[in-house]
């Protein structure tokens, strides 16, 4: 499937993490904890349009977004975001820090 990242379009793989995507495409996504919901250095801003698409984060990913100096409403940890069919033309964008 075909997503929006940054303006550019990247490939998703359905039942892979959108971290994993955005990795793949190059993007400065680091992950360092691997997806244990432990270093937020795997932050997105997922479009507003299209955050209803996503399953609600859990609230151990609400409680590290709270600890990323720059999140926003639809500030989203892409470890956690599963991806699938569905999320298809799914559009984010990766912050400077
Ligand atoms: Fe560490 Fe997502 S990779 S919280």
């Amino acid at each position: 499937m075909i997503l929006h990242a940054d303006g550019r379009e990247i490939e998703g793989r359905a039942g892979e993490r959108l971290l994993d995507a955005g990795r793949r495409a190059g993007l400065p996504l680091e992950g360092t904890c691997g997806g244990d919901l432990a270093c937020a250095t795997c932050h997105v801003v997922i479009a507003p349009a299209d955050m209803a698409r996503l399953s609600d984060a859990s609230e151990e990913e609400e409680d590290m977004l709270d600890l990323v100096p720059h999140a926003v409403a639809t500030s989203r940890l892409s470890c956690q975001i599963r991806l699938d069919e569905g999320l298809a033309g799914l559009s984010f964008a990766v912050p400077d820090s």
